[in-house]
């Protein structure tokens, strides 16, 4: 189960994890039994979050792709499915565990910190030439040798600090559980490790009850399960975690433009959601899974460091030809502008809805000091793009009496049914701006008595503070344009 890490204080992310837990956005799954270690549960704003985030990536996929439809697959899927796919036979991670304290670990993970702590030194060529041979090594599938490099690393257990090592395994990485009622008939089926397979197996009744042509694309958003050793980083790596994946169906050949279309495609979406362009790089791959022929991962700079966010693969007819082998049913398309038959390539947008989120949250947090001298204090606030933002307005009469708290009803009854709203009324003005900023609210409606008057209200704005007067009958024209998906698409 979960133990606390006793570098925790040194965890580069705690602000993040910290902040996500006290305002009711992530916390740890099963907390009062001391948590279940790397899966989590969202609070009421981290799952408003999460939703807009699926949302846009779901609408922005299908709604401004004519050529693009969405599924919903089980997650559970026949298990012949993963013997096709290769993950029965090589969805592997190389651990070791330490004899002392018990942890286990992944072999690559030990010696690539290992070559972090040369480059930190200076030592770039120490390090590359550690990751080079731990490749050669495990390309080779040379386990022991892998574990003897270890040793002679002298890397130790940072728990127990020692190095007896056992022997290094490879240990898949699936869930298996088992299907059916009587023991005898049960059979061992596993939770999907990644949505794309739901997509490959239903390509032809997509392509014929959708009456699609190529170039086309599947979408999907669900949910996945991968037992990883190194369970670390809050929501960056996650045992149960959801993905949002298209698959995109093209003739022979023209995979690589596809590849490059949707490369560059996906990089200006996060763009477009806020994301400042210094912190978004490529990382194009150099060694291939052997599904694919062209791979890059979209990566952002997260607090620890850039890491990858999103993957972009070209993975050629490889699970549509290896379903087509192990089904014995053609997965096949009859091209009639060119009066062929093939099994179409695919290129694949892969991105972590978790792993977004994180992003998203880590790019949003932000610290400001404001006022001058003894009266200078730190403000934090969440900067969420509105169209995200898991509230989009608080309605906050002044006071409690003199019917504003009926006029404020009032205003959030009109605007409820398309807005995710707070409406408070408790402790001063102040205390609730600040509530609303440390949750990302962008928009903050006052009530006072101005508004008994001339029916106008202060809209205070989350990133500035900023105030300006605006007639009630405005607002939801208003609040429509701030927080309309329109603001992402438009720079698409
Ligand atoms: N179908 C291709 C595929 O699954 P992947 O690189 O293994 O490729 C794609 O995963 C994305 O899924 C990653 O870029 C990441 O955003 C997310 N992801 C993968 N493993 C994850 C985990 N354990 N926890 C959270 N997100 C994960």
């Amino acid at each position: 189960m979960a133990k606390k890490d006793k570098n925790n204080d040194n965890n580069p992310l705690k602000q993040i994890i910290g902040h996500a837990k006290e305002y009711g956005f992530v916390y740890q799954s099963s907390e009062i039994y001391d948590g279940l270690q790397a899966v989590y549960d969202y609070g009421p704003y981290g799952n408003e979050l999460k939703k807009n985030l699926k949302e846009l990536w779901w609408q922005s996929m299908t709604r401004l792709n004519q050529n693009i439809v969405g599924i919903d697959a089980s997650i559970f899927m026949h298990p012949l499915t993963w013997k096709a796919s290769g993950h029965v036979d090589s969805f592997n991670d190389p651990m070791i565990d330490n004899k002392d304290s018990k942890k286990r670990y992944r072999a690559d993970v030990l010696l690539e910190e290992k070559a972090a702590e040369y480059e930190k030194a200076g030592d770039n060529a120490k390090a590359s030439a550690l990751l080079q041979k731990m490749g050669q090594l495990l390309d080779a599938e040379d386990l022991e040798a892998v574990r003897q490099l270890i040793i002679d690393e002298g890397i130790v257990c940072p728990v127990s600090e020692t190095a007896n090592w056992t022997e290094v395994r490879q240990f898949n990485l699936m869930f298996s559980t088992q299907v059916g009622s009587v023991a005898d008939d049960a059979s061992e089926i596993y939770l999907r490790p990644e949505t794309a397979q739901g997509i490959f197996v239903n390509f032809l009744n997509v392509q014929k009850t959708a009456r699609m042509k190529i170039p086309f694309g599947i979408a999907q958003i669900g949910k996945a399960f991968r037992n990883e050793i190194v369970a670390r980083q809050f929501i960056f790596r996650m045992r149960e975690f959801e993905q949002m994946e298209m698959q995109f169906f093209v003739r022979p050949g023209d995979e690589m433009k596809w590849y490059e279309h949707w490369k560059e495609s996906r990089m200006k979406w996060h763009k477009a959601l806020g994301t400042p362009e210094e912190k978004l790089r490529f990382h194009d791959h150099d060694k291939l899974a052997h599904y694919a022929n062209a791979a890059a991962d979209i990566e952002f700079d997260f607090p620890f460091g850039f890491k990858e966010v999103e993957g972009i693969h070209s993975r050629t007819d490889f699970d549509l030809s290896q379903h087509q082998t192990l089904s014995k049913k053609k997965q096949q398309y009859f091209d009639t502008e060119i009066n062929k038959n093939y099994v179409p390539y695919v290129v694949e947008t892969s991105i972590g809805a978790d792993r977004l989120f994180l992003m998203v949250l880590s790019n949003a947090y932000t610290e400001e000091m404001v006022g001058e001298g003894d009266k200078a204090k730190m403000r934090t606030f969440l900067k969420f793009n509105p169209v995200i933002a898991p509230v989009k307005a608080a309605i906050l009469p002044l006071t409690k009496k003199d019917g504003l708290p009926e006029k404020g009803m009032e205003i959030f009854e009109s605007l409820k049914y398309d807005f995710n709203l707070i409406y408070e009324e408790q402790q001063s003005i102040g205390k609730r701006y600040t509530r609303q900023d440390l949750i990302g609210t962008p928009f903050c409606i006052a009530v006072d008595h101005q508004t008994l008057e001339d029916n106008t209200v202060t809209v205070r704005h989350r990133d500035t503070t900023e105030q300006e007067r605006i007639a009630i009958e405005d607002l939801h024209g208003f609040l429509s344009k701030a927080c309309s998906l329109r603001n992402v698409f438009d720079k698409l």
